[in-house]
């Protein structure tokens, strides 16, 4: 098993690709804190990977207040007494084209998917760096590598993202802790289909699109998350993976 004891936290653990990298984990013998908004959601994932014989614990956390991400990260530690993996996969984002888009949507995407990003790696790094190990991964997308119509902000926030993951990854590597982002390309999740539920060509676009000709399942971002977790990955940092059935390449 890849991920022994390891203590893992995944936020926006309640539903759709978190709530993968949560059971891929788990199947890989890691101890998750799933964090959530929705602690309904996050209780069912841990009750999951219970069911699994994994300890697991739900904790609902705003990661867009940094105190409340405090809380949730000394809870974590509370329970399981150490940080051995962060998954940053809480997102969100509203289809618009930026000239339509208002402030208030943009303060929301860039706290969502960038600002959370900062709160939980400055709560959890000092956590790493005093044991010497430690395996960030961050989820961006694609959008942030190759542009996507209606998703300007969004893909500013996870462009942040990629530009502070390689930073980091250069400051935190003298505490053999790893930074690195998984980009999923357009995936089969509740997002999406609330997404998709405004342009009912979408999916079947997309999936015309993509080489292999389906979206992503999030059990193919969590394999790819899974890796970069474990020890396999050790000498892996400061990259970005892209997950895309080939919509991407670079
Ligand atoms: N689905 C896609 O096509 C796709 C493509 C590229 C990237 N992504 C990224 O993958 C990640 C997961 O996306 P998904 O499609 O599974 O989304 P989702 O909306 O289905 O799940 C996201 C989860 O994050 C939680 N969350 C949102 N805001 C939060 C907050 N402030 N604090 C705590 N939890 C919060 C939600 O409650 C939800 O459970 C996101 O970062 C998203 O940007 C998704």
């Amino acid at each position: 098993m890849r991920l022994e004891d390891r203590v893992a936290i995944v936020t926006g653990g309640a539903r759709g690709i978190g709530r993968a990298i949560c059971e891929r984990l788990a199947e890989e013998c890691a101890l998750v804190a799933v964090v959530d908004l929705d602690l309904e959601g996050a209780r069912d994932t841990s009750d999951r990977l219970r069911a699994m014989g994994r300890s697991s614990v739900a904790i609902r956390a705003d990661v867009t207040r940094r105190a409340e991400v405090d809380v949730m990260v000394q809870a974590v530690v509370d329970a399981f007494g150490r940080i051995d993996v962060l998954v940053n996969n809480a997102g969100w984002d509203r289809m618009e084209l930026f000239l339509d888009s208002q402030e208030e949507t943009w303060e929301k995407i860039l706290a969502i998917n960038l600002k959370s990003v900062l709160y939980t790696c400055h709560a959890v790094l000092p956590h790493m760096i005093g044991r010497g190990y430690g395996k960030v991964v961050n989820i961006g997308s694609d959008a942030a590598r190759v542009g996507s119509t209606g998703e300007a902000v969004y893909s500013a926030a996870k462009g942040g993202v990629i530009a502070f993951s390689k930073t980091l990854a250069r400051e935190m590597a003298r505490y053999r802790v790893n930074v690195n982002v998984v980009c999923p390309g357009p995936a089969n999740t509740p997002l999406f289909q609330e997404i998709a539920a405004q342009n009912e060509k979408l999916a079947a676009s997309l999936e015309k699109a993509i080489p292999f000709r389906r979206l992503a399942e999030p059990s193919d971002i969590a394999n790819a998350v899974a890796f970069l977790a474990s020890d396999e990955a050790s000498y892996i940092t400061g990259q970005t993976l892209s997950v895309s059935g080939g919509l991407t390449m670079a």
